[in-house]
């Protein structure tokens, strides 16, 4: 019968074997004790870089914040600057037709009276003038600063326009952008024009809101006529309720809490000033805005009549 025991194997070993077996176990156990130890290092160095990482990480996001937070004050001080600059341009525009009355039938009356007035009504006469007079200089002042500047136009890439302002825009990562694939010259001013795709962006982007969604921008010839470019800016928002449709481009209308009114009504402006125009479709989901504009063909033909000017003198 074989021994049932359970020493039954331990018997088989003799103490040196056994001893020689325990050594090498402690040895191995030393070993991967070593093993253990230096990845323990390796983790801890780790987990020291990770937390560098994490704590640069929370840095960044806290510099970004404060950037944004910047970068908003800024934009609704601009905006609101603005805002004063229209109102200012329409009271002084309204101001200005009653003051002319005033001031051209001060003049008839004084013809008329002259002979008739002491010298303290002459005097009082003048002083009248003299304040009238101030207060149109003042106006004009008004109207001067407020008046849209000169375009500085140049013969510009709308889509590079377009890759700038993207750059500068934080697209939210719940929005695929889908930039023009072509591409079109016209002669423009670029600082404008970036303001027009600013606002137009950042509506979209605000329509949308935390939805996921699309934005697409498209550059096309006018098929009508090619010395036009189309501009369509699409995206998969709410769109724009027919009812307002007409109102959007107004200045100071808008339908948000902190809005200010006045994008689409800059836009419109600009693009009025470049000889072209802007108009919206909408009709349920999502909404287009399109803007039509001049490649300038004057231009062109002005190259053209330069170039042949010179090629005479050589
Ligand atoms: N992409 C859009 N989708 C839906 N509505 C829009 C869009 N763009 C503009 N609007 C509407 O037009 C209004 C005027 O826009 P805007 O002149 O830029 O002023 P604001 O953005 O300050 O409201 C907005 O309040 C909104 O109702
Ligand atoms: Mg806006």
């Amino acid at each position: 019968m074989p021994d049932q025991s359970p020493y039954f194997f331990i018997k088989e070993f003799s103490n040196e074997e056994l001893m020689k077996i325990l050594v090498a176990k402690i040895k191995e156990l030393k070993e991967s004790k070593a093993d253990v130890e230096s990845l323990n290092m390796k983790l801890q160095d780790n987990m020291a870089k990770l937390e560098e990482l994490q704590q640069e990480i929370i840095q960044q996001r806290d510099n970004l914040k404060e950037e944004v937070r910047h970068k908003d004050e800024e934009l609704l001080k601009a905006e609101r600057l603005s805002a004063i600059g229209q109102l200012s341009a329409r009271i002084a525009h309204d101001l200005r037709n009653p003051l002319n009355v005033i001031s051209n039938t001060s003049k008839i009356l004084r013809v008329k009276l002259e002979k008739h007035l002491d010298e303290k009504s002459s005097e009082q006469w003048a002083r009248l003038d003299r304040a009238i007079s101030r207060l149109s200089h003042q106006l004009e002042d008004v109207l001067d600063y407020v008046r849209m500047p000169k375009l500085k136009r140049e013969k510009y890439s709308l889509s590079l326009i377009c890759h700038d302002v993207i750059e500068r825009i934080q697209m939210p990562s719940n929005i695929s952008f889908h930039p023009p694939l072509k591409d079109a010259t016209v002669f423009c001013d670029p600082e404008k024009m970036e303001i027009v795709f600013v606002n137009l962006i950042v509506n979209a982007i605000q329509a949308i809101g935390k939805n996921d969604g699309d934005i697409s921008i498209e550059i096309f010839d006018d098929r009508e006529d090619d010395s036009f470019v189309l501009i369509n800016v699409t995206d998969s928002g709410p769109g724009v309720p027919q009812e307002i449709q007409d109102k959007i481009f107004e200045p100071l209308f808008t339908t948000k809490q902190v809005g200010t009114g006045l994008g689409l009504s800059s836009c419109k402006s600009i693009i009025m000033q470049h000889g072209g125009t802007i108009s919206v479709q909408s009709s349920g989901k999502g909404a287009t805005f399109t803007i039509r504009i001049p490649k300038n063909s004057d231009w062109d033909s002005m190259e053209a009549r330069t170039n042949s000017v010179l090629a005479s003198f050589s």
